[in-house]
């Protein structure tokens, strides 16, 4: 099933473009933008929508101007994660017997009608989820300056295979050549606003060929961090046998992550990798860019990549606070602040947690296990005591500001990723974005290099099991949990 998030009108404060819109809002089942390039004309084009019982959205678009289609295009990735339908409705036509120059209705004709529309197409068509639509409002007009034009020209924009490259050098030349009063002998025809609108229809052909060889269709997204080995490749591994779509191994070091995945295609599985250093900014971002140009989004995040110290390490306190707390909360922070943003609807987040998070908040002072406990907590105050918390076990003064003893720094990690699920699921429930559910899970003691091979009770298979279940569970069937053996648990009694 597909929820449609977000729909964008261009030129919508009057005419077709606000009966597009108008329409939309009746039917549409999600976001309907109506963009305009003047914001008071916009803002009162709502209002009239808005009073007529409707509920579209503003956002300002010139659609000649680059810097505002980014504008537009980072508040629809920011606020929606993608679009699901663009309608390209903006346009512009000079009135039958305006004497302004014919050049100059050529250059703004095509270069709002045409190379408008497709800079908007450029900036958006990469952030069209699966299932979206692209509706380009162009006109009859393209079939009868089509037939005033050169037999030779005609061909070239009749003909299917056409490039990009192609119509956009035909469309400059028509406007060069129109400036020079020469476009006739050049085979184009003499109307600006025909020659506008042809390039409109064939860019239509050409967008959708190219969308015949894309990737987004009906594919399904789901990233695993750390995964290269223990219980992160077992989740790979499960859901490459569970889900429909593509799963991504992700691993910070690229030669491990590049060997799990032989490993898994020698079995007859199919992950994709993609390096992931959950504490190096650059490379988040580097991942996020290849899940929103390769897919449009991502459907599942398994926040699996964790660290802990070996028992007998005697690395100072405070560096391992620091170093735990880093990786396990803050760079899965990171992660989510980079990648919950471009979760689809009906996505699923799991964040790979532990019970010893329920030791160490046993070990804190009643107030802090209160503050940890608190399910209305803000994730501004949770980095705050995270960071406190490091900076105290680097000074040895952790225990004196109720953070439990020295063995806990792993703990403490986990205690604020359990708790940033809370708060990330809190989060979800306000999101316009339809069934995105949040929650963590202990995998148990299991056999991994994190914890050793001899001790542990369970296989890193049976570990990935319930990270495996959340990964796939039915729309409302949890949401801001922490799991055990597919159980909700108590996290502070
Ligand atoms: N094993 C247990 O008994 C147990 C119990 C409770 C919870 N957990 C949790 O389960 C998760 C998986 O642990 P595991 O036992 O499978 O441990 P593991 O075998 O040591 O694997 C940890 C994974 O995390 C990766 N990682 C560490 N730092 C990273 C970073 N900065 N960026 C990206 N990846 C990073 C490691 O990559 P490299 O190989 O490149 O270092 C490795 O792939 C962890 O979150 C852990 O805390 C484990």
């Amino acid at each position: 099933m597909v929820t449609r998030c977000s729909s964008k009108v261009t030129g919508a404060n009057k005419g077709i473009g606000l009966e597009i819109v108008r329409g939309l809002c009746r039917q549409f089942e999600g976001t309907v933008y109506l963009t305009a390039r003047n914001e008071k004309l916009g803002q009162e084009a709502v209002q009239k929508l808005v009073s007529d019982g409707l509920n579209p959205s503003f956002h300002q678009l010139d659609i000649t101007d680059e810097q505002s289609i980014q504008a537009l295009k980072k508040h629809l990735l920011d606020k929606h994660g993608g679009l699901d339908v663009l309608v390209n409705n903006a346009g512009f036509a000079y009135k039958v017997g305006d004497t302004t120059p014919f050049g100059t209705q050529a250059e703004d004709s095509v270069g709002i009608n045409f190379f408008g529309t497709l800079a908007v197409s450029k900036a958006l068509l990469p952030i069209i989820r699966p299932h979206g639509r692209v509706v380009n409002v162009s006109s009859q007009a393209a079939q009868m300056a089509l037939k005033k034009c050169s037999a030779e020209l005609q061909a070239r924009f009749r003909d299917r295979s056409i490039k990009e490259e192609e119509l956009v050098e035909l469309l400059h030349k028509f406007i060069e050549t129109a400036k020079e009063g020469k476009h006739q002998e050049n085979g184009f025809a003499d109307w600006a606003y025909g020659m506008s609108k042809i390039g409109m229809s064939v860019l239509t052909f050409i967008q959708a060929r190219e969308m015949e060889k894309d990737a987004r269709e009906d594919i399904l997204v789901n990233c695993v961090t750390g995964a290269n080995k223990g219980i992160g490749l077992e989740i790979v591994r499960g859901l490459c046998k569970q889900f429909e779509g593509t799963v991504y191994l992700t691993g910070k070091n690229e030669k491990l992550g590049q060997e799990a995945v032989q490993k898994l295609k020698s079995e007859g599985l199919n992950p994709s990798f993609h390096q992931l250093d959950i504490t190096d900014e650059q490379s988040i971002q580097a991942l996020k860019k290849h899940l929103q140009d390769k897919h449009g989004g991502l459907d599942v995040l398994v926040n699996n990549a964790g660290f802990a110290y070996k028992m007998e390490d005697t690395t100072p306190f405070g560096t391992k606070a620091e170093n735990c707390v880093g990786i396990n909360f803050f760079g899965t922070l990171a992660v989510s602040k980079a990648l919950l943003p471009i979760i689809r609807p009906h996505g699923r987040v799991v964040n790979v947690t532990s019970q010893r998070a329920k030791v160490a908040l046993k070990k804190c002072s009643a107030e802090l296990q209160a503050r940890f406990g608190d399910r209305s907590i803000k994730e501004e105050e949770l980095v705050k005591l995270l960071h406190k918390f490091i900076e105290t076990a680097k000074a040895g003064m952790h225990q004196e500001n109720g953070f439990g003893d020295s063995t806990a720094a792993y703990g403490m990690s986990k205690i604020g990723l359990i708790v940033l699920t809370f708060i990330q699921a809190r989060e979800m429930e306000k999101d316009p974005r339809e069934d995105i559910l949040v929650n963590c899970v202990c995998p148990g003691w299991c056999k991994t290099d994190m914890t050793g091979y001899d001790l542990p009770t369970r296989t890193a298979a049976q570990g990935a099991d319930t990270a495996i279940f959340l990964a796939l569970i039915q729309p409302k069937e949890s949401q801001g949990q922490f799991f055990y053996d597919r159980k909700p648990i108590a996290f502070y009694e």
